[in-house]
């Protein structure tokens, strides 16, 4: 019988680690929503300890995501395992995941403890997260740095003390292929009670190895992996959930192992992760990259042609890729286009249809032919269910080689409409300051992105900002055929925001108005 793998998603904990990636609840439960829709084994939705919003976000999760494992991170500290319970208690299979380092450069330079030390508290705090709940993950953080006698020990420990999974990090993405296989096979052989628990590893990818060692571990007897979707996370980031599976099933002659994912979703999946944190992945990534299922040379082609496998080790239609095709056109109708949200694998509720479909129609206005990647866009542009405080009414921009970029934008909020104007460094940058001072206030452009989300000169530009305001920085996201529009609908979809977030009060008081 084949081993049934356990897929453990922390791309709503590491994968919030990445820089500049602050997610919000709605932003999380939505994408909780489309993990436990993909068939993950278990979210870890946060780090309940640190701060409020972390906080309601692994609670909400926990309150409405069901069908799943949902764990909340947090030290090996009293406080810290109460804050996760509060956050986890409703969950409908609840879990305390807590760690302490166990490598000797950590023990020494930031917990300042002995061996001795850092086992006795590792264990009592498995005991005291075990008072609260069955379900108790324990991580020896560093664990691939961690001297190997004292990683047994510490591990037949936990498990003593009630320990349910057990998770070896590669924190730094130090180990090596083979040294983390193994380090794996090592602690089935060496640790006498390691058949009673879940055997998990959880690789960072500095060297680019984190899928690799991951897999590795997997041959060597792991049986939970850690992932991300889009491999985000701290620094490098974590091993991506999508390369795992893909891995995993194309050699299944090979690995040889079950899991429970649906690789249908895993497009849906990574698009939605990549939309709502404001990182995109790069064309060449593997398995959800734009050029992933793209062949370019005239030979690859050809032989694509003439018969998938001689360049195909897997089809885009099991990541879910659409086959694109034509959907509809401008005299389509409203029943028309639901089926094909259907097809699409939507379920929206009837606002968001309609929504939808008034934007599809003022798109094949725009647009002579209609493709799945553009009703996915434009779905997607909704996800973020943030309250539309500020409209885009309208907008003019006057721009060239020899003269300053100015821009005129309307807003409307409520009823009133808010018209400013404004010069720049280029149309965009305009447009930006005219929204700025109709707004209120500033901020600072982090980053800027513009894809096409299909071919041809007619196609969408889906824009991607990421701009910052008192340190935390926040994503928005626009779509239309005309890019300064794409653009600035992004920036007035971060604009709401930040302010449903941090409250206009708080914003308009602050002394940046913008003159
Ligand atoms: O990388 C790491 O060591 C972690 C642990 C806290 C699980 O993220
Ligand atoms: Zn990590």
């Amino acid at each position: 019988m084949p081993t049934q793998i356990k897929i453990f998603d922390t791309t709503l904990r590491d994968g919030e680690q990445t820089p500049g990636v602050n997610l919000n609840i709605q932003e999380k439960l939505e994408i909780a929503r489309q993990l436990a829709k993909m068939g993950v084994d278990v979210i870890e939705a946060g780090f309940a300890i640190a701060s409020p919003g972390d906080f309601e976000a692994v609670k909400a999760v926990a309150q409405s995501v069901r069908g799943i494992t949902v764990a909340s991170l947090c030290r090996a500290l009293e406080k810290d395992i109460d804050r996760a319970w509060e956050a986890v208690k409703d969950a409908e299979r609840p879990r305390i995941h807590t760690f302490i380092a166990t490598s000797d450069i950590h023990m020494k330079y930031k917990l300042r403890m002995t061996e001795e030390e850092v086992l006795e508290r590792a264990v009592a705090m498995v005991k005291y997260a075990k008072r609260y709940c069955e379900d108790v993950e324990f991580s020896a953080e560093d664990a691939s740095r961690t001297r190997p006698e004292f990683l047994f020990r510490v591990i037949e420990e936990v498990i003593k003390a009630g320990a349910t999974v057990v998770n070896i990090p590669d924190t730094v993405g130090y180990a090596t292929t083979k040294e983390f296989g193994n380090l794996i096979k090592s602690i089935r052989e060496n640790v006498s009670n390691i058949h009673k628990v879940d055997l998990s590893v959880h690789c960072h990818n500095d060297l680019g190895l984190a899928v690799a060692n991951t897999l590795a571990a997997m041959e060597n007897g792991a049986t939970q992996l850690e992932c991300t979707i889009n491999g985000l996370g701290e620094r490098a980031g974590n091993a991506a959930l999508e390369e795992i599976i893909m891995g995993i099933n194309t050699r299944k002659d090979y690995y040889n192992v079950t899991h429970k994912i649906d690789t249908t979703q895993i497009y849906r999946t990574s698009k939605l992760v990549s939309s709502i944190t404001g990182i995109n992945v790069q064309p060449n990534k593997a398995i959800v990259g734009a050029n992933a299922f793209a062949h370019e040379s005239g030979i690859h082609q050809h032989g694509v042609l003439s018969e998938k496998t001689t360049y195909e080790i897997m089809t885009p239609e099991s990541i879910g890729l659409s086959q694109n095709k034509m959907v509809l056109g401008k005299l389509s109708g409203r029943h028309a286009f639901e089926e094909r949200l259907k097809e699409l694998g939507y379920s929206l509720t009837p606002e968001e249809i309609q929504d939808a479909f008034e934007k599809f129609k003022k798109l094949a206005d725009r647009k002579k032919v209609v493709l799945d990647r553009d009703i996915e866009a434009l779905v997607n542009e909704k996800v973020h269910k943030i309250p539309e405080i500020y409209e885009l009414e309208s907008f003019q921009i006057s721009s060239g080689n020899k003269v300053i970029s100015s821009a005129v934008v309307s807003l409307k909020r409520n009823e009133e409409i808010i018209t400013e104007a404004a010069t720049g460094d280029g149309p965009v940058d305009a447009a930006f300051n005219s929204i700025e001072r109709a707004v209120g206030f500033s901020l600072k452009l982090e980053s800027y992105h513009l894809n096409s989300v299909t071919e041809g000169k007619d196609a969408l530009g889906e824009v991607t900002v990421r701009v910052s305001k008192d340190g935390n920085v926040f994503s928005g996201r626009g779509v239309s055929t005309d890019i300064i529009e794409a653009s600035i609908k992004a920036y007035i979809n971060v604009i709401n925001r930040i302010i449903s977030e941090l409250g206009e009060e708080k914003l308009k008081h602050e002394n940046n108005k913008v003159s």
